[in-house]
């Protein structure tokens, strides 16, 4: 009888932020009322994915971003999309989007004290091909309520209050982190509601998979190119790691937390700071990853202990099982 009973408990996300927030007798409810409408803009996504071949959603939209990237439909939809659902919650004062050049600065009646960073659409090379995609984002507290500026988005990661990704893949999948443990929700469609289904997740001390752009090879840095080695030809009679890139972030990371090894997007001589943005890529992922029992490196220093000069800069980064990415550490360490 206990089983059929556990069926009717059901816990979604939006039951479960409020018994956290209940942990807060300060809070206002600002913030479980932030999650909805970031929430709500997931679910949009999700099913724009899901129906995006059927629905000509596919393609170009014949503009690039700052980025210097073609920007495909989905891209700019789910921009959009985002934008909407955060400046009506009435929570948010500043917005940070991989799709836009500058920071958003919403309108003084829809102001509140929460800035968002993210990215609406991660992973974009893999959209005409229907390999998972997703959303990635970061939420910080505005450090100056009345004159909010560009000050309060450029804090280290540490500043950071909560951050979370949705994978739109064979599931749908929220992975969320307010400050304390991480959480995973599924999607059920015929509620349209999201699920706990992974409480507290925990990432393996150590992995067998490593999670990198081996066509990136020619142009690595010596500790990189060493670990890399390691992974394929170990010294210490070891198993070698499996390989395994998806080449979206998101599906990436998500593979990593739940099984465990190590994810790397290293700087290379082309592009020393790497791809991924520090705010709305590293961070958030560095966020959940140490909220995991995992770490976060960026080939210098702790990855939540950057401070980013611009919205859109990039840093290197190493993250996953915590023993492995010590491995990372200690190459780095060595080479100074
Ligand atoms: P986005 O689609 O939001 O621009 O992000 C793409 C990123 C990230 O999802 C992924 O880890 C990385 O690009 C893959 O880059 P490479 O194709 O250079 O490996
Ligand atoms: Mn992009
Ligand atoms: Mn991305
Ligand atoms: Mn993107």
């Amino acid at each position: 009888h206990a089983a059929q009973a556990s069926q009717t408990d059901l816990m979604t996300i939006t039951r479960f932020v409020l018994n956290e927030q209940s942990k807060h007798p300060e809070a206002r409810g600002d913030f479980s009322i932030l999650l909805s409408h970031i929430v709500l803009g997931c679910k949009f996504v999700c099913s724009a994915v899901n129906k995006a071949g059927l629905a000509k959603l596919i393609g170009l939209a014949g503009e690039t971003n700052i980025q210097g990237e073609e920007q495909k439909k989905l891209d700019v939809l789910s921009n959009d999309v985002f934008i909407k659902a955060l400046t009506s919650s009435g929570r948010t004062c500043i917005l940070v989007s991989e799709e836009d050049e500058e920071a958003i600065f919403v309108e003084p009646s829809l102001q509140g004290r929460y800035i968002v960073v993210f990215d609406p659409l991660d992973g974009s090379s893999n959209i005409d091909c229907g390999v998972s995609i997703g959303t990635i984002f970061g939420i910080y507290m505005v450090k100056d309520k009345v004159k909010p500026t560009l000050d309060d988005v450029l804090q280290s990661g540490n500043a950071m209050l909560a951050a979370g990704y949705c994978m739109y893949g064979s599931s749908c999948m929220l992975v969320l982190s307010t400050g304390s443990g991480v959480n995973g929700f599924t999607l059920d469609p015929s509620l349209g509601e999201f699920i706990l289904t992974h409480s507290d997740i925990k990432i393996p001390k150590k992995g067998k998979i490593y999670s990198v752009n081996e066509g990136n090879a020619k142009y690595w840095d010596g500790p990189t190119a060493k670990y890399v080695e390691k992974c394929k030809f170990p010294k210490d009679g070891s198993l070698s790691k499996s390989l395994r890139y998806v080449g979206s972030m998101v599906a990436d990371v998500h593979r990593t937390l739940l099984y465990g090894g190590i994810f790397l997007y290293p700087g290379d001589k082309k592009s020393p700071n790497g791809k991924l943005r520090v705010l709305y890529e590293v961070f958030p992922m560095a966020f959940l990853m140490e909220k995991a029992g995992g770490q976060a490196f960026t080939g210098k220093q702790r990855a939540l202990d950057l401070v980013p000069k611009k919205i859109h800069d990039r840093s290197p980064i190493f993250l996953g099982s915590y023993d492995d990415v010590e491995e990372v550490k200690a190459l780095y360490a060595a080479e100074e």
